[in-house]
């Protein structure tokens, strides 16, 4: 069999152009890699990511892991703002318990001996809601003399590295309107609605989240 120049020609163009797909679409077969610098590669299991994050000035450690009186408060100002809801340790413990999937922010400052709390002043909630195909973030909460701070920010930043180390590319969370534009601005967009508890609620997703080339 013999090959006239135009099927060599044909041939490298194909060539040409399946390498050049290959490049642009590089991201798509780069192994995914969670956005943060502290987690390790397992071979057996995958990126590994410590479920905490300290800084000078606040930790975010999951429920299982604070006092009970940190515990207490959060209950508190969770029932207290979701009151539709039921919140005690058996509803957080049903919901998010068995992963370890509800954390709790609390400050670093006046930690000492006499304090009420070992863990400092509770700062606010995040969870990431697993029953679902993708995961959920939700329980965004901040005391309300702390808020506009950025603190939710942190938090909302911390369950996309929670739910980017669970293998997920793509975070999606369910709000109220008047806080589409702050998630807007925080790289989510509106994708659907829902109605619950007489509410219209947004469904909204970011992702998927930029994967980074394997080292
Ligand atoms: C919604 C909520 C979580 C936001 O918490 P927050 O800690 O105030 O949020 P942030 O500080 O990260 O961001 C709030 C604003 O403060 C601004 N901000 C951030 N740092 C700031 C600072 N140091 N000084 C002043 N403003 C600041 C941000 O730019 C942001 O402004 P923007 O809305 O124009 O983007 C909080 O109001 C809350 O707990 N509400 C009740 C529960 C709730 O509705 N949860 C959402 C469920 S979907």
């Amino acid at each position: 069999m013999t090959y006239s120049l135009w099927h060599i020609v044909s041939l490298g163009i194909l060539a040409i152009a399946a390498v050049l797909v290959l490049y642009i679409r590089r991201d798509a077969f780069a192994e995914f890699r969670p956005a943060t610098d502290k987690c390790t590669y397992q071979w057996d299991s995958g990126y590994v990511c410590p479920s905490s994050k300290e800084t000078d000035t606040y930790k975010i450690l999951p429920y299982s892991k604070h006092d009970d009186a940190t515990k207490k408060d959060a209950i508190d100002h969770l029932s207290a703002f979701w009151t539709e809801w039921t919140y005690d340790h058996n509803f957080i413990e049903a919901n998010w318990g068995k992963d370890d999937m509800f954390y709790i922010m609390v400050s670093k400052d006046a930690v000492s001996k006499d304090a009420v709390s070992k863990d400092g002043r509770f700062l606010g909630t995040v969870a990431i809601d697993r029953k679902n195909f993708y995961p959920f973030i939700s329980q965004m909460y901040v005391v309300p003399s702390e808020r506009r701070k950025g603190l939710a920010t942190e938090l909302l930043r911390f369950g996309e590295d929670v739910t980017m180390s669970m293998g997920f590319d793509t975070a999606k969370l369910w709000c109220e309107k008047h806080l589409v534009p702050w998630y807007e601005k925080r790289g989510y967009q509106a994708e659907d609605t829902v109605h619950q508890n007489g509410k219209t609620l947004f469904i909204m997703q970011k992702g998927p989240f930029q994967r980074a080339m394997a080292a």
